[in-house]
């Protein structure tokens, strides 16, 4: 096949996790067998439990068994993990997402990175007004495994603290990939902090902005966390790239998830120094578990950018233009109120036949782009 790497066979570790983490994953690996079949490429595949489930079956929600697993892949397509009968238990000793935590810190995975991107045919389910989505295309760019996540935590006797902590170095690191993307973007870098109140902010900010200076060509802008709030809801489009710290990076993406309105369409890739791992940003869902309702779109383009990190970019777009084709349809699950309602693997057997006729034509194309034989 033209275009290939030079390797083409890839291991994935797939954890589908809890509630509609494992049939959305499903529908994603069902992509990835269909382009793996029209470009040429072998992916092996390695299940293992996380979350809730990993609970459940070996008592930890990240078994040493899933880490090994994980360091051993080429890349992670992840689920989704949480389940109800530990949220309203804040006894509880052990929860689904410290496997998800524990995971994110013992690979390195210290940049979460989250595309927003808008579908012109579902402007009508945003909740802001299409004036408002004129130009919104974003990228967010967390930082994963610092900050009050992972700072020291702990009870009092009579209250509880969780600490705050940064290092020049996990700051320089995750602004050196925001202003690398920027570069291919429309060059603009936010960094979103409380620099006003918390000196871990004021360290970020004169860190990036001493980083900043290595990149003349992107312009860098900052704004304080309650501000940037309001503005990813009055201008949206002012943000190319919004550069924060974890617990910020965590709301704020959350509140731009809605943007393009649904949560289900929004992929996120988490990258660092061991195996990157690909999720959707929605959660477990549990309420539509098992009932074949869920929207497959955000792990199928998980999985899309999952192709992107191993350099199967051409791939990864085919993706990416099948779920836009898909939507344009009007096919769509629940979440969409499409007007061809479907399930969740109907909507993946529809994404994959787009799939599988965007990249015959772009393989038909690749060959028209050959020089023509002298005659
Ligand atoms: C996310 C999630 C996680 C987080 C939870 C599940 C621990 O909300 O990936 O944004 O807070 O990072
Ligand atoms: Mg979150």
């Amino acid at each position: 096949m033209k275009n290939a790497p030079e390797t083409t066979r890839f291991q994935i570790a797939v954890l589908p996790g809890d509630g509609i983490g494992p049939e959305v994953t499903a529908q994603a690996v069902r992509v990835l067998d269909s382009i793996a079949a029209q470009f040429g490429y072998t992916f092996g595949y390695t299940y293992a439990d996380v979350g809730a489930v990993a609970i459940d079956r070996h008592g930890d929600p990240l078994p040493e068994a899933t880490l090994q697993v994980c360091r051993d892949s080429d890349a992670i397509l992840f689920g989704a993990i949480g389940h109800p009968k530990y949220d309203n238990d804040p006894g509880a000793k052990v929860r689904p997402e410290q496997g998800l935590l524990r995971l994110r810190k013992s690979l390195g995975l210290f940049a979460n990175i989250r595309p927003v991107t808008l579908y012109p045919s579902l402007a009508h389910l945003s909740p802001l007004r299409s004036d408002k989505l004129a130009g919104v295309d974003m990228v967010i760019f967390r930082e994963l495994t610092g900050g009050i996540y992972f700072g020291e935590k702990g009870r009092t006797e009579d209250g509880a603290y969780d600490h705050c902590v940064y290092s020049v170095a996990e700051i320089e690191r995750i602004a050196r990939l925001a202003f690398e993307s920027a570069r291919n973007r429309r060059g603009q870098v936010t960094l979103v902090d409380k620099a006003n109140v918390l000196e871990t902010s004021r360290l970020w900010r004169s860190t990036v902005q001493k980083t900043a200076a290595a990149y003349p060509d992107v312009a860098l802008d900052w704004m304080y966390v309650d501000n940037a709030a309001m503005q990813l809801i009055q201008n949206p489009a002012h943000f190319d790239v919004l550069l924060t710290e974890n617990m910020f990076g965590d709301i704020l993406s959350d509140e731009a998830s809605v943007l393009p309105g649904s949560m289900g369409l929004l992929p996120s890739a988490s990258i660092g120094t061991g195996t990157a791992l690909f999720e959707p940003i929605h959660g477990s869902y549990p309420q539509a578990a098992g009932q074949d309702i869920a929207n497959p779109v955000a792990a199928i383009l998980s999985a899309a950018l999952l192709l992107d990190f191993l350099q199967l970019q051409e791939a990864g777009t085919a993706i990416r233009e099948a779920v836009r084709r898909t939507l344009e349809s009007g096919t769509g699950t629940p979440d969409l109120y499409a007007g061809n309602t479907c399930g969740c693997s109907e909507m993946g057997d529809v994404i994959r036949r787009n799939v599988m006729e965007i990249s015959q034509k772009m393989q038909v194309s690749f060959g028209d782009n050959l020089p023509e034989p002298v005659s």
